[in-house]
């Protein structure tokens, strides 16, 4: 079990005043200015959860990662796994957990792949067998076969990513860290690293914390999310939880003959123009005008529609988890 209480992580940034004798000034008096990156975060996970940890970019989510595996020690702050504190007890902590920077690797850049895993197998003490027996599952999960044998500089980034997880699960950890995992790569190797992800977490029931900017991972793999933003909670509930709160966004989408819909529609006369970001898209015949249902009702936004144009072939669609988050991460969330 996972157990992060009213995490906080300030770090003190050095700042320089212009020219040579800004430089001469920081060198022996230094000037700090601190930076709260995360300000207030708690959150916990269950045993063999796979839990979404998102937030846009600077939220603090590799902050978080990084004191979860001690290698930040926060400020001030609880976060425990499996009863233990990630910065005592180092090397008995880090035999438990596996973890993987998407966007740098942890490998050997010069060694074949083949022997970096042989380096972490006395890294970790694994016995021979079970490193033989672990090392088949992997290859099978992970198809490394095809460039075991090459230096990890000349892998490709879905080759890299693939070695780099096979490289945190080597020890069979009880718990693994992915940070941005399929950061980079084309939609069949998201898809492999997924079903890996998938895979390692039912057969072995590792408890997963995923970190990404891609929602087609979340919506593969987690049925629950933990979202921050700033350095705080903004939302911790599953996927569906997610949709009913704010999911009041839908589209209207129609076919008209009407060349230019927008015009005819001119949706700003709905309610005198507060109609709350609605946008309208068209190519050639097909329409689609999203709209806030807590602003325009669903029924006044068909009334109105059917009353200016003619259409054909109307529905109305709920909106995805993309569209919501996409909104959340630009207007913000308040609770
Ligand atoms: N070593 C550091 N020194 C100073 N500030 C830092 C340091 N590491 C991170 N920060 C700051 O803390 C904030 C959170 O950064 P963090 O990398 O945790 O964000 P993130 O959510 O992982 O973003 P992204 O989605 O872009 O990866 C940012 O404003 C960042 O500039
Ligand atoms: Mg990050």
């Amino acid at each position: 079990m996972i157990d992060v209480k009213n995490l906080r992580k300030e770090f003190k940034k050095t700042i320089k005043e212009p020219g040579l004798k800004g430089s001469f000034k920081s060198l022996f008096k230094p000037q700090t200015k601190r930076v709260v990156a995360v300000d207030d975060i708690s959150f916990e996970v269950p045993k063999g959860e796979i839990l979404g940890f998102i937030g846009p970019n600077g939220a603090g989510k590799s902050t978080v990662i990084k004191m979860l595996t001690g290698i930040l020690t926060p400020t001030s702050g609880k976060c425990e796994i499996n009863g233990k504190n990630p910065t005592e007890n180092r090397k008995s902590y880090v035999r438990e957990i596996g973890v993987v920077f998407g966007q740098r690797t942890q490998l050997w850049w010069d060694l074949p792949l083949r022997e970096t895993y042989s380096v972490l197998k006395e890294i970790y003490e694994v016995p021979d067998d079970r490193f033989k027996s672990r090392m088949s599952f992997l290859n099978e999960v992970l198809e490394l076969d095809d460039f075991i044998t090459s230096p990890v500089r000349t892998l490709s980034l879905g080759q890299r990513m693939r070695a780099d997880i096979a490289a945190s699960l080597l020890h069979s950890p009880k718990v693994l860290f992915l940070d941005e995992p399929t950061i980079g790569l084309d939609v069949v190797v998201k898809e492999n690293i997924r079903n890996a992800i998938e895979h390692i977490n039912k057969q072995e029931k590792t408890t997963v914390i995923l970190t990404t900017h891609d929602l087609a991972d979340i919506e593969a793999l987690s049925n629950r999310i933990v979202m921050i933003d700033k350095g705080r909670n903004v939302f911790d509930g599953t996927v569906s939880e997610l949709k009913t709160k704010y999911g009041q966004i839908r589209e209207l989408h129609f076919e008209t003959e009407e060349r230019n819909a927008a015009q005819a529609l001119c949706y700003e006369k709905l309610f005198g123009g507060n109609i709350g970001g609605l946008t309208l898209e068209q190519e050639g015949k097909a329409v689609k005008a999203r709209f806030d249902s807590s602003v325009v009702p669903v029924s006044e936004m068909l009334a109105y529609t059917l009353s200016r144009i003619n259409v054909t072939d109307i529905s109305v669609r709920d909106a995805d988890i993309e569209e919501i988050i996409r909104r959340l991460y630009q207007q913000g969330v308040s609770e």
